[in-house]
């Protein structure tokens, strides 16, 4: 691990599930842990980062030294990231944004009348936070470079490499592996424009150091998509 390989970068990290609220009591969200994101940010502040960490709602410490900013929806994520992301260097989104949220709220607890009846739900689109940001001028003119990661189910290779392109980032990051939310270990395939390299099984902390060695390298590196 190449000490300070990150010295002088600023950081910007999305982590965690999000909360989208259906009334005051109820919402939906997902089994995200935000351990890897929280790795990542550990790691690259001990690489000598500045690093602002925007963390939906999860059970973990903040690393020593990063700067912490809690949210709840995709869209107060989005705001959280655009507050902050023209102050970074870097922007990589773990985050395991819901997809969609309740079309409307409910001020009020929605109550159980005993009639059987069950409410009827539909929901919207959230915003892509991490296509918003690698499609600003500032991400395209090479001031901001984008990692985004990708959970697959099957086929794994085939759907982060479209993926990497459809959400113009240079880097993608796959899970290898079901299952990888609340464990300590993971594998990674790193996807760029040259091909893909495997980051074989190991513990999370592990995984985010090599991480953040392989993004160090490509920093100096001219940009692809
Ligand atoms: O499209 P999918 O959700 O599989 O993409 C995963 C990548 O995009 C992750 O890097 C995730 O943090 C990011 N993302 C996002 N905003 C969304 C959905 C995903 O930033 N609404």
């Amino acid at each position: 691990f190449t000490a300070k390989c990150l010295r002088g970068q600023r950081l910007l990290i999305t982590a965690g599930p999000t909360f989208e609220a259906i009334d005051p009591v109820r919402g939906i969200t997902n089994l995200s842990s935000g351990k890897m994101g929280f790795a990542i940010a550990r790691a690259a502040r001990e690489a000598g980062a500045e690093v602002t960490l925007v963390a939906g709602p999860v059970h973990l410490p903040t690393p020593r030294g990063v700067t912490r900013l809690n949210v709840q929806s995709a869209r107060q994520m989005q705001d959280a990231v655009q507050s902050q992301v023209s102050n970074a260097s870097i922007f990589i989104a773990t985050a395991a944004v819901a997809d969609w949220r309740p079309a409307e709220f409910s001020d009020q607890k929605i109550k159980k009348d005993g009639s059987g009846d069950v409410p009827a739900m539909s929901f919207v689109e959230n915003p892509d936070i991490l296509a918003g940001v690698a499609q600003s001028a500032q991400a395209k003119s090479g001031k901001l470079y984008c990692v985004g990661f990708a959970a697959e189910s099957h086929d794994l290779l085939r759907h982060a490499s479209a993926k990497r392109v459809r959400k113009g980032v240079p880097l993608l990051v796959g899970n290898i592996g079901p299952a990888t939310f609340g464990k300590d270990d993971n594998a990674l395939v790193l996807i760029d424009e040259d091909g893909s390299k495997e980051l074989p099984h190991a513990s999370k902390d592990v995984l985010a150091r090599q991480l953040v060695e392989e993004i160090a390298q490509r920093l100096t590196a001219p940009l692809g998509v």
